[in-house]
């Protein structure tokens, strides 16, 4: 039988071991997010990860949860403040039950015409000062990644704002959104983004805004038969981690991750226009679901009506962001 003082020093031995092979366990990001893979944000995760584990050696493992896998929408908010997730990158038009009502600036019909005029607004002052209000809720922002134009579908054409009348449309969860669907005498639904597919095949919703990369990568096409090109709104990611981790991080580490972060950004920004013109043609060449051109004429029909919603949620987005934004991008009222 072993004796006490046998006993003792064999288990500090054991912890002495322990000890530097604990020290080598990788720091695990989980990056939890509502697309497929095959998108710009899916295809930008992918690629932080895999600068984010080469550059730190493997002291840093990026486990990439995509197509609300882990958490949906609403979700994966939580998560991310409680802890159980370190990183996500929703869509900005969903931080308004966080609190952050200013980010719905993005939902503003029309209100961007080119990638160009996001990444003015991204850059500037309106997009720092947004990643600002984050942080007394727990969040930190690290970069915006653009996906690109939002286009209607319906089960039945729609070339008119009037068409619109009456059709139950799943939106994001954003007061603009709601407004912008009343204006054109649409029922606003929101829900979360994996439960869109089903919600269209059941009748639930009647249709939906997405940019073709969303639509065709969940399969949409199966179950809407047409789809407008009205570019009246944009899908911009935040990419935002929780902030008591990321400060806690060693400083070497993180500085290595926001280089990671850039080039990765670089990457979802340059692959964003190009990975939604693929999609429309994949959605064309389904055969399932009609794409309508608009017309110059047809297009300002959409414009006329949408742009109302603009003055209306003044006092929710801020009038000097809207003005700033304005100037940023040209557009005139
Ligand atoms: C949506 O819910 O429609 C989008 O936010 C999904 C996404 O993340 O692109």
């Amino acid at each position: 039988m072993k004796s006490r003082w046998f006993v003792a020093p064999l288990a500090a031995l054991a912890v002495a071991f322990a000890a530097p092979a604990a020290a080598q366990q990788p720091i695990v990001i989980k990056f939890s997010h509502v697309v497929a893979v095959n998108t710009p944000k899916g295809k930008g995760a992918e690629y932080f990860k895999k600068l984010a584990e080469e550059r730190t050696s493997g002291k840093v493992k990026v486990e990439v949860y995509p197509n609300s896998q882990l958490f949906k929408d609403g979700e994966e908010m939580e998560a991310l403040q409680l802890g159980s997730v370190q990183m996500l990158a929703p869509s900005v038009s969903k931080f308004g039950p966080l609190g952050a009502r200013e980010f719905e600036i993005f939902d503003l019909p029309y209100i961007f015409d080119s990638y160009d005029d996001l990444h003015k607004v991204t850059d500037g002052p309106v997009g720092k000062a947004l990643f600002k209000k984050l942080e007394s809720k727990g969040i930190v922002g690290l970069a915006y990644w653009a996906n690109g134009f939002k286009d209607m579908s319906a089960n039945k054409p729609l070339r008119k704002p009037e068409d619109m009348k009456g059709l139950k449309m799943r939106i994001q969860s954003s007061k603009v959104l709601e407004s912008e669907m009343r204006a054109f005498g649409a029922l606003p639904q929101v829900m979360a983004f994996s439960e869109v597919y089903q919600a269209m095949q059941t009748g639930v919703v009647d249709g939906s805004e997405n940019p073709p990369s969303n639509f065709y990568t969940q399969k949409m096409q199966e179950v809407q038969k047409y789809l407008t090109l009205t570019d009246h709104g944009v899908i911009e990611y935040a990419v935002i981690a929780n902030k008591k981790f990321w400060d806690g991080l060693p400083p070497d580490i993180r500085a290595t991750l926001e280089g990671a972060m850039k080039d990765a950004t670089k990457y979802a920004d340059d692959i964003a226009k190009k990975e939604n013109e693929d999609a429309l043609a994949a959605v064309k060449a389904s055969g399932k679901t009609e794409i309508i051109t608009l017309s110059p004429a047809e297009k300002a029909a959409w414009k006329k009506v949408a742009v109302t919603v603009h003055k209306e949620n003044e006092s929710r987005v801020g009038k000097e962001t809207i003005e700033t934004v304005y100037k940023e991008t040209g557009f005139k009222p």
